[in-house]
């Protein structure tokens, strides 16, 4: 061979050879975003837990397209801000093909902006707030929204004879302030009274002045759709100032915390989710079984579940496409149909979101307790 042509070809094929040596045992890069830490910690531990149980469970059968998938995960302290600067950093520096995440609306509204301009799919597991999705092409969710969600409470209250019911709204949630407008919507249509709307911001721990409103205005019944480190104060103060009618809310309520803040005077709550662990189907008892193994005996709640179907979803999708660009796969994402997931069977519609049952609970003697679904 020409002397000079090996000196050009040479290093060509020595740098193909690594590369492709390289490739050979590369990873797919799939991002998490999760508040591990912080007020709404047991939403990041739960979602984080379903989600590592689902990339576990790819990899031990073989992965996807031949790769294993690594999650790379992110905490944002469940501080406002972080979950933006958490997305930008498993794209730009880790290269990750898709987020996960988060479970809370307002911060899947921070970190969505940042997936939609680079182009890399973005599944939120849990957030139900409808404008999340509407931030663009590239964002979906395995979960209902809260138009859905605020109706079935709506309906929920009416059946129990509840005519006038108070709110208890945090202006600083997109999610609270979303929940608490689609069930006044749906309650007043249909005849129902609210008799004081009253207001609070996340992270506010006396709700005296609130509640004494409420019980001077007179209601029934009390709606905070909340997240449950608010809830379960909201419930206390509630009984301590004597107002004792029922206290409810949405899906920011399932976590055990709830039962250790609220102690008793939670008993008697309800509150509407996504799934409940003891539904007799097969997916949702394998997935029970699968969980409690890896996590030390622990039921998965409703985030731990949708954890686990938004990288089961994904991973469908990245099977579909055969590829993880991200146009593709995008595209495989909004094809999803019939995906039968361990909270219900997951097709994406044309606005990107899921429709799937809700579930509603009560808390009796310190559980939660199934009460009944509710279907879309
Ligand atoms: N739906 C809530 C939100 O959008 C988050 C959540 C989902 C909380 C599921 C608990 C369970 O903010």
């Amino acid at each position: 061979m020409n002397h000079l042509l090996f000196r050009r070809i040479y290093p060509l094929a020595a740098f193909w050879l690594a590369a492709s040596g390289l490739r050979a045992q590369d990873t797919i890069k799939v991002g998490e975003v999760a508040s591990l830490t912080g007020k709404e910690a047991t939403f990041g531990q739960s979602s984080h837990e379903g989600t590592l149980l689902a990339i576990e469970t790819l990899n031990a059968a073989g992965g996807v397209l031949g790769k294993k998938l690594e999650l790379l995960t992110e905490d944002n302290q469940t501080k406002a801000g972080e979950s933006a600067t958490a997305a930008r950093k498993l794209i730009s520096r880790d290269k990750v093909v898709a987020l996960l995440g988060e479970v809370a609306s307002g911060r899947s509204l921070e970190m969505a902006p940042v997936a939609q301009a680079a182009k890399i799919p973005m599944v939120s597991p849990a957030s139900t707030n409808p404008k999340v999705t509407e931030t663009g092409s590239y964002i979906f969710r395995v979960c209902f929204i809260d138009p859905f969600q605020g109706t079935v409470m709506a309906k929920f209250a009416a059946e129990r004879g509840w005519k006038r019911v108070a709110t208890l709204t945090s202006i600083s949630s997109a999610y609270s302030v979303g929940l608490g407008n689609y069930f006044k919507a749906t309650f007043t249509t249909a005849g129902g009274v609210i008799p004081a709307e009253q207001k609070y911001a996340e992270g506010d721990k006396d709700f005296h002045a609130q509640l004494t409103a409420i019980k001077a205005a007179g209601a029934d019944a009390v709606f905070v759709p909340g997240y449950y480190t608010e809830a379960a104060l909201i419930c206390k103060q509630a009984r301590e100032l004597g107002l004792n009618v029922p206290c409810f809310g949405g899906d920011g309520w399932e976590s055990q915390t709830l039962l250790e803040i609220g102690g008793t005077a939670v008993e008697g709550v309800y509150y509407s989710t996504h799934y409940a662990s003891g539904d007799p189907a097969p997916v949702v008892q394998n997935f029970v079984k699968a969980f409690k193994a890896r996590w030390n005996g622990e039921t998965p709640d409703a985030m731990a579940a949708l954890g686990y179907d938004s990288a089961m979803v994904l991973a469908d999708a990245i099977t579909r496409a055969g590829t993880t660009d991200g146009a593709k796969l995008r595209a495989a994402l909004a094809a999803t149909k019939d995906y039968p997931g361990v909270t219900g069977k997951t097709s994406i519609d044309a606005q990107r979101n899921a429709t799937k049952a809700a579930a509603i609970f009560t808390v009796k003697d310190g559980k939660f307790v199934f009460v009944e679904s509710i279907a879309p």
